[in-house]
């Protein structure tokens, strides 16, 4: 029976348990829910240049994301992501463990005031780090002094695309106020960070963060198109696809292991005996595979980019069924990853079904938190690395508790959100001490 209230990430996981692995669901406009590992396979790689972003939910983003990685398309955008795709290398995002968990324990030392019963919003809380981390990396600490105001920016115009408001900034001529509110605040986010390129440009390069690593890739010869428009636009793009999806990755998180007591006990055991109290480095992450484990399942069961979407330039057929040329085509990661042929008992938070010594092989396109082929997630390996990361610290220094009066529910907005916020309380976490004292000399 459907929940016709639901929301709907849960109300599509609803429709295709119901109706099958590939449905068309009749609306303003047809969507095509795509939803077999076997028909997402070609969608997301052999076939990906006939799935294009032709679509409006990529115009709108792109009207704040400009032409950046993720409204790119075709032979421009593969130019610039061979560009990018080295400056995301693991080696050269594992170099960015330092800022991270400088930032982190600086809001571990907040939350150390806060452990008196004080109910602290875990989403928001994320949201502000993760900020953070990505605008440091980006940036260095050029952007210190506009961090705060950046945030508010993002907040109004950084919407759902197909909600009225966002699709009203097409026509951002029209001065409603919603628009005129938008438009003040592109013109003041285009002012900072054109600010910022220039004054990097000015005063040289040798921070190695992205912004950095841009400029030496122009200087270089090799970013051909990429002038100061391109660059702003490519980092706005990951200013914004690198934010709220690892606040939503880690503040879920938080909420499963609070509510799984048994989860959270084996993982801070594990980083108490790997780590004894330090926060992790990469170095470190290979020696605390349950932590990996734990944000994959997490991603499983709350996938942050919860459904995306294609046109189809052609024609196509999967096993009989017809995709019309033109057809908007969804996949819904919320549901591929609860889908019972793959995954057994699939609502259950189990980080064991990532053991990588588990030995059953799964589908590979039945787990698509980052998606897959030539358009994955650029930044896959830095999200792997900060969540863990952040999650190192966390639960070494705290233990946290939802609130047990507080609604959890999911909203689908661009990324997976928790619908009325996490709610938790925070306590001191006194480390086990499993390493034996060392014997007196
Ligand atoms: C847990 C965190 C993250 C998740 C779950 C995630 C997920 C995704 C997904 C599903 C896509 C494909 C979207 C589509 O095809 O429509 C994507 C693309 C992208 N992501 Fe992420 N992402 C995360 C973190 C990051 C970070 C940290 C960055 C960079 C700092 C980043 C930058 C990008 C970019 C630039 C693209 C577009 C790539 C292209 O098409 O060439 N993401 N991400």
């Amino acid at each position: 029976m459907l929940h016709l209230g639901a929301e709907l990430p849960v109300l599509l996981h609803e429709l295709l348990r119901k109706y099958g692995d590939f449905m068309r669901w009749r609306g303003f406009r047809d969507v095509y829910l795509v939803n077999h590992p076997d028909f997402i396979r070609p969608v997301m790689t052999r076939d990906y240049r006939y799935f294009s972003k032709r679509i409006l939910d990529y115009r709108v983003l792109a009207r704040i994301m400009g032409n950046g990685l993720v409204t790119n398309d075709g032979p421009h955008w593969m130019q610039q992501r061979h560009l990018i795709q080295p400056m995301f290398a693991n080696r050269r995002v594992n170099e960015f463990d330092g800022t991270i968990n400088a930032l982190t324990s600086s809001l571990m030392d907040q939350w150390e005031t806060r452990t008196g019963g004080e109910r602290v919003r875990i989403d928001r809380e994320m949201s502000r780090l993760t900020f953070r981390i990505v605008g440091a990396t980006l940036f260095g600490s050029d952007l210190d002094p506009h961090g705060d105001e950046i945030a508010e920016i993002i907040e109004v115009a950084n919407l759902q695309p197909l909600e009225i408001r966002a699709l009203m900034t097409l026509c951002s001529w029209v001065p409603t106020p919603h628009n005129l509110k938008w438009r003040r605040a592109v013109r003041r986010l285009d002012q900072i960070v054109y600010g910022l390129i220039q004054a990097r440009r000015h005063r040289g390069v040798g921070d190695d963060d992205i912004l950095d690593r841009l400029i030496h890739a122009l200087d270089e010869g090799a970013g051909e198109g990429l002038d100061e428009k391109q660059m702003r636009d490519e980092v706005v793009t990951l200013m914004l696809a690198g934010h709220e999806t690892s606040a939503n990755a880690l503040a879920w998180t938080v909420y499963l292991l609070s509510t799984h007591p048994d989860v959270e006990a084996r993982l801070a055991e594990s980083l108490d005996a790997t780590l004894n109290g330090a926060p992790a480095t990469a170095a470190d992450l290979p020696r605390v595979p349950y932590l990996k484990q734990v944000v994959q399942e997490s991603m499983r069961l709350y996938p942050p980019v919860w459904s995306y979407a294609r046109r189809a330039e052609r024609q196509e057929e999967f096993n009989g069924w017809v995709l019309p040329a033109g057809a908007y085509v969804a996949v819904v990661p919320y549901s591929l990853h609860r889908h019972p042929e793959f995954w057994p008992d699939p609502n259950r938070f189990d980080p064991d079904r990532f053991d990588p010594n588990a030995g059953e092989a799964r589908h590979p396109f039945s787990y698509l938190p980052f998606a897959a082929g030539p358009r994955t997630c650029i930044g896959a390996g830095m999200a792997m690395l900060e969540t863990q990361l952040v999650l190192a610290q966390i639960l070494q220094r705290f233990k946290i508790r939802v609130v047990p009066d507080h609604p959890i529910e999911t909203t689908g907005k661009v990324t997976l959100k928790p619908r009325h916020g996490i709610v938790a309380t925070l306590s001191r976490r006194v480390p086990i001490r499993l390493r034996k004292p060392s014997a007196p000399a």
